[in-house]
């Protein structure tokens, strides 16, 4: 049964998930807080780059984290030790060539760059406003007519992010899994919108998404057997994590939040 092997590493996007609502934030604090020293690893997994996570967390009040993995799935920074997995970002480097993805992209009409705090050397990031599957397509065989390996992820009708074809939320969390020596099934991830897909459907992963979740994100994960929280946001998140027995289960309070 999925939800009975004990919870070793829990991954959590924030914008949208595990942020969003203060009052919330603070309760998934408290209780994170309490659990036991066996509790698992705590993983920020954003599209934001590792500074900008940083301090959107501080700002929030939220844990520190055993790890953050930025840009999209394209960085893995370890706060403890305030050091980069380097060895993990250059396995990106393969078949990669961002000047030749910026060239490409930003002849699409209407596509606009993102500013240069979300950019860096894996990652090209655009505003590109309803685009559609076929759209996303086009570019796709854009990029590969190119030679380029790049992968093209869409979220919230609005962000496109194009990455080295290896680098994703997913591959980042497998990434980690490995390190730790920590079995994929052991794992609970929780996300809103298609940047998060891969880490939900990493083999055995169980997942949760908080009523907000974008349509993009339900779509690829239908019938995979996520946890679909009736909270949105954080609150969406603790319903989860008492489904995936992490958090207690306490029997005066209601599991959903309206
Ligand atoms: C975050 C990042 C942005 C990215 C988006 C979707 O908002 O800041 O650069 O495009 O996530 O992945």
């Amino acid at each position: 049964m999925p939800d009975t092997k004990p919870v070793a590493i829990f991954c959590t996007d924030l914008d949208g998930t595990l942020l969003g609502r203060p009052e919330d934030t603070a309760r998934f604090r408290q209780t994170w807080e309490a659990l036991d020293e066996a509790k698992p690893l705590l993983v920020y997994s954003t599209g934001r780059l590792v500074n900008d996570a940083i301090e959107k967390i501080e700002q929030a009040g939220l844990p520190t984290p055993d790890y953050y993995i930025g840009g999209v799935g394209t960085i893995i920074y370890h706060p403890a030790s305030e050091t980069t997995l380097e060895e993990f970002s250059c396995s990106l480097s393969e078949d990669w060539v961002r000047a030749d993805v910026q060239r490409i992209v930003q002849s699409i009409p209407g596509i606009e760059e993102q500013p240069a705090i979300q950019q860096h050397q894996w990652k090209s990031s655009w505003f590109w406003y309803d685009a559609s599957e076929e759209d996303l397509d086009q570019l796709r065989k854009d990029l590969a007519t190119a030679g380029l390996k790049a992968q093209v992820v869409y979220s919230s009708k609005r962000d496109l992010d194009v990455l080295p074809q290896a680098a994703n939320k997913g591959n980042a969390l497998r990434w980690l899994c490995k390190t730790h020596d920590i079995e994929l099934d052991r794992a609970v991830v929780a996300g809103d919108t298609g940047n998060d897909s891969s880490m939900f459907l990493v083999p055995g992963v169980r997942g949760i998404a908080p009523a907000n979740a974008e349509p993009e994100l339900l779509e690829a994960i239908e019938g995979i057997g996520a946890f679909t929280a009736s909270g949105e946001c954080t609150a969406g998140v603790i319903e989860g994590l008492r489904q995936y027995g992490v958090f207690p289960n306490p029997a005066d309070s209601t599991t959903g939040q309206d």
